[in-house]
Order: structure tokens, then sequence, then C-alpha cells
């Protein structure tokens, strides 16, 4: 599995296995026995996505070392604050039956249009997530669905820049002016719903590439993301397509391509704007 390294000199490997609405324990189960079979090692998941539990489950009742894992986690939104998002990993932690986690991130920031200090909630949050990676509980630290305000509002009281910002990102949303600022200050992106949650891979000019490519429309769309250097996540609930989206480096884009896939309007997707987004749950 190739890896990007992050900008402390953590190596994360560069195709994760994505688990969001991944809830059922025996799923679950089998796919990251499948996964790890195959040279995953990235499990991305969230305290919002209930399956802590099943995934700690899992991973120790299948014998896997915790040094071939990179686990990576997510405060929610409700765990806002120093006090609170240091607890909240606690909790993680144990759920998912580790003392460390390789990545950490704020799953949502909090947004301008709906609190007046928001600047101050994620700042207070960041200086959580800092005094958890200090503690060393957590190998890494970044954010997601950050925009670049979000982002510059954040670097006026960060002690340590977030490494990561994980955000929607597929054919028909390709994020590049925020990509363009995570990589000029060297944060690196991971695109969540590569696939558009699957929306993207019925779009009729990603069809016909993928047949001259010889691939299928998710290896297309993966590798899409892995040619701008970004971490990719595709969630799937089938072992075979398990395999089938880690086979993107035998196939190359030519700039043309991409320009053309860049080109292509919004499809579907999650489509959620993080400064629109209510604080669902
Ligand atoms: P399934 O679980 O049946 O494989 P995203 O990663 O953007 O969230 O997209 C997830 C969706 O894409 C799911 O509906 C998943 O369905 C589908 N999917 C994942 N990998 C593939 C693949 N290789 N081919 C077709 N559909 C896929």
């Amino acid at each position: 599995m190739i890896e990007l390294e992050l900008a402390n000199g953590v190596k994360i490997p560069q195709i994760g296995m994505g688990t969001w609405q991944i809830n059922d324990k025996d799923t679950l189960q089998e796919l990251i026995k499948t996964a790890n079979e195959l040279g995953y090692s990235l499990l991305d998941t969230a305290a919002a996505y209930s399956n802590e539990i099943s995934i700690g489950k899992a991973w120790t009742q299948l014998g896997i070392k915790r040094e071939d894992l990179f686990l990576s986690d997510k405060v929610w939104n409700s765990n806002r604050g120093f006090e609170a998002v240091q607890s909240a990993c606690r909790k993680s932690l144990k759920k998912l039956k580790t003392d460390y986690l390789d990545l950490y991130l704020i799953h949502w920031p909090a947004s301008p249009k709906l609190y007046d200090d928001w600047k101050i909630l994620n700042a207070e949050t960041w200086r959580g997530m800092e005094q958890l990676y200090q503690e060393g509980l957590v190998r890494a630290i970044g954010v997601c669905n950050f925009k670049s305000h979000h982002l510059d509002a954040l670097s006026k009281t960060a002690q340590v820049m977030p490494m990561v910002n994980q955000v929607e990102f597929h054919p028909g949303m390709p994020q590049q002016e925020l990509i363009s600022y995570c990589r000029e200050r060297g944060i690196c992106v991971e695109a969540s719903s590569p696939l558009g949650n699957g929306a993207v891979l019925v779009n009729a000019q990603l069809k016909e590439l993928a047949k001259v490519k010889d691939k299928t429309v998710a290896q297309i769309c993966l590798r899409y993301g892995v040619e701008k250097g970004l971490v990719v996540l595709p969630k799937t609930t089938n072992p075979v397509r398990l395999q089938e989206n880690l086979a993107v480096y035998d196939c190359e884009l030519s700039d043309e391509e991409m320009r053309m896939i860049d080109a292509i309007p919004y499809c579907g997707g999650i489509g959620i704007d993080p400064d629109e987004v209510t604080e669902f749950g």
C-alpha cells in the first residue's frame, strides 16, 4: 500500500476503508477481515458512526496486530471544547480497544452562521486536540469539513496546524481551491465519499472514460483522487469491491483526462455545506 507523509512525519496509507453507515457487527467483522488480508490498514470511523464498539471487537477478535492498523476517528459536535474533546477521545479509545489513535479529527467546524463564538469554539476544541497529541494518545490530529475561513481562523491560535482535512471530494465536487489552500499549508486532504456515495458511478462521461481505460467507474473516481495526491476513503459493504477499490495503481489519467473530470458538473453526493450544516444530533 502506498503511503503519504503527514506534516509531522506520520505515514498514512493512501487508500483507506470508510465505515460510515456500516453498523452491523458481523458485516464489519467480515469486511475488516477481508480488508486486512487485502492489505488495507486505514480504518476511518467516527463517534457519530456508532460503530466504534463493533470495530474494536472486530480487530481484536480477528487477532490483527495493532501496529498493522491505522485507526482514524472523529469527535462529534456535541463534544466541542477543551475538556469535552479529551474525554470524548478517551471514551472512543475504550470502544475501539486501543490506547492510541493514529489520527483524530474534528468532525465538523462550528460555523459562523450558527455560532457567534464559532472561532472560540473551534480554537478550544483544537486546543484539546493538541493536548491529546502532546500526551501521545493520538499520533496525528486534523479536521474534517473545514473551509479555508475555518482554517484561517484556527491558524490564529493553533500551536500545531491540522495535519489532515477530510472533505467530500469526487467527480462533480473537485474542491480545487480548498485542495490548493491545504497543499500550500502542508495539510493532507482526505477524500470522503470519493464515489459521491455511489451517485457519480452512473455518470456517462465517467462510464465512457472507464471503458477506454479498461477500469471500472469506481476505480476512475479513486484514481482521480490518488492523482491529486489525496488519501481516498471509499466505503463498500461488498468484499469483492474492497479489492476492486485497491486496484488503482496500474492506470494513469492524462492531464486532459484529469481536466475533463475536473469539469464534470455536480452530479450527486452528500453535498452538505459546512456553513449550512445544522447540528444534526
Ligand atoms: P456497496 O456497499 O454496495 O459496495 P462512497 O465511498 O463515495 O461513500 O460511496 C459508497 C457507495 O458506493 C456505496 O453505495 C457502495 O455500495 C458503492 N461502492 C463502493 N465501491 C464500489 C465499487 N467498486 N463499485 C460499485 N459501487 C461501489
